[in-house]
C-alpha cells in the first residue's frame, strides 16, 4: 500500500495557525493539485478535526475519516474509522486500494510517520509566514530522513511543491 501524505505549509513551516481552521489561505494551483492527486488515488485519509473543517465528504473519492465518536458512514463516501493507522491500511487492502492521500492534521500524519507507514510526502510550501501554528506532523519522536525527488514551481507567486521520498528512519 502507497501512502502519500499530502500538505499545504507556510514559508515559516506551519500547517494552520490553529487547530479548528478550515485551510483556506493555500494557492489556486494548491487546490488543484490536491484535486487532481486525491482523485488519482480515489481514497483519501483525514482525521476528525480536519475533517470538520471542512464538513463534507469531498466527492468522487473515498473519504476514510479517523474518529472515536460514533458517526454514519455513506458507502463508497465516506468511512469512519477508530482504529491504528495499521487497521486503516488493512480497511483500504480490502476495499481494492493500493494507495491512499494521507491528508492530515499533524495528529494524524504524525501516527502514519511513526509507524513508518508514509512513502511519499508532498508539500507544497505557500510564500506565507504565520510566526506562530502547527507542523506538519506531532507527536512523533524520531528523526525521519527525506529524498527530495521532485521540485516545481507551481505559481508566479513562488508557491513551490516539494515532492520527497521517506527513507528509513
Ligand atoms: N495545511 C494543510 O495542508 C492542512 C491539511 C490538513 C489539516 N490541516 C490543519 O490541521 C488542523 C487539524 O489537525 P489536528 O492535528 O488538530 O487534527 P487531525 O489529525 O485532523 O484530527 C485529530 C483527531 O482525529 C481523531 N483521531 C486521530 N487518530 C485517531 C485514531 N487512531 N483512531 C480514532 N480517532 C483518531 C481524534 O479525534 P476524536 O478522538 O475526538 O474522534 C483526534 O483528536 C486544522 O487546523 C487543519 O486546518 C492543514
Amino acid at each position: 500500500m502507497k501512502i502519500i501524505m499530502l500538505m499545504a505549509m507556510t514559508a515559516d513551516g506551519r500547517i494552520a495557525k490553529a487547530r479548528d481552521e478550515l485551510v483556506n489561505w493555500t494557492s489556486r494551483e494548491d487546490k488543484k493539485y490536491f484535486i487532481e492527486l486525491t482523485k488519482e488515488h480515489r481514497a483519501l485519509i483525514m482525521g476528525k478535526t480536519t475533517y470538520d473543517t471542512i464538513g463534507k465528504p469531498l466527492p468522487s473519492r473515498l473519504n476514510i475519516v479517523l474518529t472515536r465518536e460514533k458517526r454514519k458512514d455513506i458507502p463508497g463516501s465516506l468511512v469512519h474509522i477508530a482504529g491504528t493507522p495499521q487497521e486503516v491500511i488493512a480497511y483500504l487492502k480490502r476495499e481494492g486500494y493500493t494507495s491512499a492521500v494521507l491528508a492530515g492534521g499533524a495528529n494524524v500524519n504524525g501516527q502514519f510517520i511513526e509507524r513508518g507507514l508514509v512513502n511519499e510526502i508532498h508539500l507544497t510550501v505557500e510564500p506565507i509566514l504565520f510566526g506562530t501554528g502547527m507542523n506538519i506532523i506531532e507527536g512523533v519522536d524520531v528523526d525521519v530522513h527525506l529524498e527530495l525527488v521532485k521540485t516545481e514551481q507551481l505559481n508566479s507567486s513562488g508557491a513551490l511543491l516539494l515532492v520527497y521520498k521517506v527513507l528509513a528512519s
